[in-house]
This record gives structure tokens, sequence and C-alpha cells, in this order.
């Protein structure tokens, strides 16, 4: 014989016990609890249940007294969980469940009011959204502090140039707040990301209640400005059968950890003596237990890594919610861990990056001294279409001599005299053909010269409403 649950009989009673004879399996209570993890939700829930209590005066449903009754007992609920009092049991399956008994528990028979034409699927879908949009504005706050330290490391090296690589070879000398402030602007985006993730958010769900909507005169225009909801569902089952704006926020979530993992690998490898170009402040890195000379990038490497949760995160609901039948279904419980864990590692990962970002060294001496010259070939090829030779012949002609450069073991400026008198006034070009001469004639609105990096820095000043 399986094991009984205990549940279902004397105080531990479920709440749907009118209708059952025996109590859950042990095992199948094990399965279907959900407290553990949605205990974080705790302040959403007593939030929206003092909403909807006010929904229910205006239906008539609770008295005035009633529902004054009703709130003082919530926000007691409310203080005690805040200050970390324990005030769970375990045959509580959800945090709709727990609050609902301790509530009923204190205030007595009215506790058992407050579910009217309500359903815990239009309360979790309440509860999760308002989550939602609180934390996706929390992380776009923590984006924003992100972007302050760039652009502060931004303006420290604004006239510093490094090599710009694509395919990891040296391209064209780009300076060091050019690389920069694309960290920056690609933030730009994941910002909007987030503010659309919470849009996505924007319309209550209760008063839908199971799926049909409540039968009662529920002020649902009430309950969503005490919530601070922007606007109603418009449909009953999409209240409650869907989670794309979760997902949308997992998405958003995913792409944002992907941003960071790229500029940490940069930083991974610009710290390998290899390179050289970087040093990241000794409380963001961390020795070897075995190797005493080592100083390891761990926080960049970690920040790399949980991009693999936050991907993990969004692909787990993408598939729990994948042919769902319509509307509530019980899989939709598995929508709210990977949403925590995303939030939670951002939160986390966004602020190690903006300290470390902080902390960070350019080593402009040694990135100087490993600038290659074939950078300057691009040039050099621009040079001659300013003498009427059309770029792909140029692009020809300075192919050959880099070719040349190479067989000789010389760079393509040490090759002698005569290997430039292809070029047209070359030796007096050659001594004007430095790395700032490349960046500087890129000074197009976007692209690399001073002109360009400076009107970036204005627009992120603008965008960070900075003096
Ligand atoms: N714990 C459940 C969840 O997270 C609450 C909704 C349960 N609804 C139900 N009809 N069993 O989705």
């Amino acid at each position: 014989m399986p094991e009984k649950s205990s549940k279902g009989k004397g105080k531990n009673a479920t709440l749907w016990q009118g209708r059952f004879q025996g109590s859950m399996a042990t095992s199948m209570e094990k399965l279907s609890v959900s407290l553990d993890f949605d205990r974080k939700l705790f302040r959403e829930d007593i939030e929206g249940s003092l909403a909807h209590a006010l929904g229910l005066k205006a239906a008539g449903v609770l008295s005035a007294a009633e529902l004054r009754k009703m709130q003082d007992g919530l926000k007691r609920v409310m203080a005690d969980l805040e200050a970390g009092k324990d005030l769970f049991e375990p045959g509580d399956e959800d945090i709709h469940m727990a609050v609902e008994r301790i509530l009923t528990q204190r205030i007595g028979p009215l506790g058992k009011k407050l579910h009217t034409g309500r359903s815990r699927n239009d309360q979790v879908a309440t509860d999760l959204k308002l989550y939602v949009r609180r934390r996706a504005q929390a992380l776009e706050a923590l984006v924003t502090e992100l972007q302050k330290a760039i652009y502060r490391k931004a303006i420290a090296y604004q006239k510093d140039l490094m090599p710009g690589y694509t395919h990891v070879q040296q391209a064209q000398p780009v300076y060091i707040a050019h690389y920069l402030l694309s960290f920056f602007f690609a933030l730009e985006r994941d910002k909007a990301r987030l503010r659309h993730a919470c849009d996505a958010a924007a319309e209550m769900p209760l008063g839908s209640g199971a799926l049909a909507g409540s039968a009662f005169p529920y002020k649902r225009e009430l309950v969503a400005k005490a919530l601070g909801f922007p606007a109603l569902s418009s449909n009953s089952i999409d209240a409650t059968a869907h989670r794309d704006w979760a997902l949308e926020f997992l998405s958003a979530m995913a792409i944002l950890g992907a941003a960071l993992s790229g500029y940490a690998e940069d930083f991974v490898l610009w710290s390998t003596q290899e390179f050289g170009y970087i040093e990241l402040g000794e409380a963001y890195t961390s020795g070897s237990s075995m190797m005493p000379q080592k100083r390891n990038p761990d926080s960049m490497e970690l920040i790399r890594g949980k991009t693999g949760r936050l991907l993990g995160n969004f692909t787990r609901l993408f598939t729990v919610v994948k042919g769902l039948p319509h509307a509530y279904d019980r899989d939709l419980q598995e929508d709210k861990e990977g949403v925590f864990d995303s939030v939670e590692t951002l939160e986390l990962t966004l602020t190690v990056m903006a300290e470390a970002m902080d902390s960070l060294r350019f080593k402009t001496d040694v990135i100087a001294a490993k600038m290659h010259p074939g950078m300057l070939a691009t040039d050099l090829a621009d040079y001659l279409v300013g003498k009427d030779v059309p770029f792909r012949d140029a692009h020809h002609i300075v192919g050959r001599m880099i070719a040349k450069a190479e067989s000789l073991k010389v760079s393509f400026l040490d090759l002698p005299a005569s290997e430039w008198d292809a070029i047209p006034d070359g030796k007096d070009f050659r001594k004007r053909l430095t790395f700032a001469y490349s960046a500087e004639r890129r000074g197009i609105q976007g692209g690399t010269g001073s002109a360009s990096v400076r009107g970036q820095l204005a627009k992120a000043r603008r965008l960070l409403k900075l003096k």
C-alpha cells in the first residue's frame, strides 16, 4: 500500500477536502508541493490578496468592517513573513494556500471569504506578473549601473588606441573608448528588451477566475489600480493559460547574459600572459590552490559560465508551454523557478561586471607595443583610391607589398624605399601612416575617430541623464 499523507485530515485539511474522501499519496504530495520555491512570491501574493479584497468589497461580498479586518490580518502576515518568521507548515502546498491558511487561523471564518471569485489560476498568474514587472525594472536599473561604469572607463581611455579585432586577428586600430562603448550601446537594447518584457506582463489576470471569469460584480479596474497594473486582461482563458510574457522575460535575460558573456570572454583573453592587455582588480580574481603564481579571471569566467543557466531557463519554460492544452494546466507550476533563477543570477553577474569594470586597468604600454602595422594596410589602399586608383587595384598593390614584407620578415612600413615607389608621394605618406592617422580617418558618425567617440560619449551621457 502506498503511503498516505496526513493532509486531508484534521488541522492540515486541504482546501478541496469537501470533494475528496482520502488524502494524497506522500509521493504525489512531494511532486505537488511548490512552497519551497513559490514562497519567494509571498509579497506579491499578499499584495494581490489585499487588492482582491478591495474588489470583493466593491462587489458587495465583504462589508467595510470585514475588509478592514481582512486587510489588517493580511498585513500582519506580510509583516511576519518580512521579518523572517517561519509560519509555514508541512501541509502547505503552495504560497497561495499557505497565506490563506495562516490568515484564516488568525482572523477566523472571515478568512474563508478571501478566495471568492478567485482561483489559484488567476492568482498565480497575477503574482508572477507582478514579480516579472518589478524585477524587469530592477534589472534595468542594474544594467544602467553597469553602463555608468563602462562610461567612466571609456572617458578614462578616450585617447588610447588598441587593436580592433575581427576573427581574433588584428584588423584596424580603434580607441579603447570605442571598444568599450560597443558594450554600452548593446546594453541599451537589453534595457529595451527588459522594458518590453515588463510591458508584456502589463495586463492584470485577477477577475479571470479559473478560466471563465469571476461571477461576482468584481471591480477589476480598482484591483488593477491598487496593484499598479496599467491594463486588464481582455480574455480570461488567455490570462490564465499563457506564459509568453514570462518567456519573453527569460529570453531578454538570456540575451543580456550572452552580451555579458561575450565581453567577459574578451577580458579573459586579454588578461592572459599572451595578450597582457588588461588587469582586473584583485578582488575580482582568484588564485590557484596549487600554483602560487596564478591570478585567474574567475569573475569573468563565472559570468561567461552563467549564460548556460540563463539560456537553460528559457529553454525549460519554452519546452513546458509548447503544445499545452488551454486553459490552465498544472504543468504551468514549472514556470517560476527558472524565472527566479535567471533574475537572481543576473542581479549578481550585473553587479560583479559593473564592479569589475571599475577595477579594470588597460595596460596601454603593452597594448601599444603589440599593435601590428599590418592594421594600416587598408589606409594605404584608401590613400591610393585618393590618387584615383580603383579600390580593387589598390587592394592588390598593397596586398603584394604585404606579401613581400612577409617574405623579407619586416613590416610593410619598413620595406625598402624602392618598394614604396609604386605609391605616389609614397615616402612622404609612409611617415604620416600611423595608428592615430588611421583611427582619425574614421570620424564618421559611429566610427572610431575622436569626433565620433566624443559624439558617442555625449549620447551615452544623455541616455544616462548625466551632466
Ligand atoms: N501552485 C500552482 C502553480 O504554481 C498554483 C495553481 C494551482 N492551480 C490548480 N488548479 N491546481 O501553478
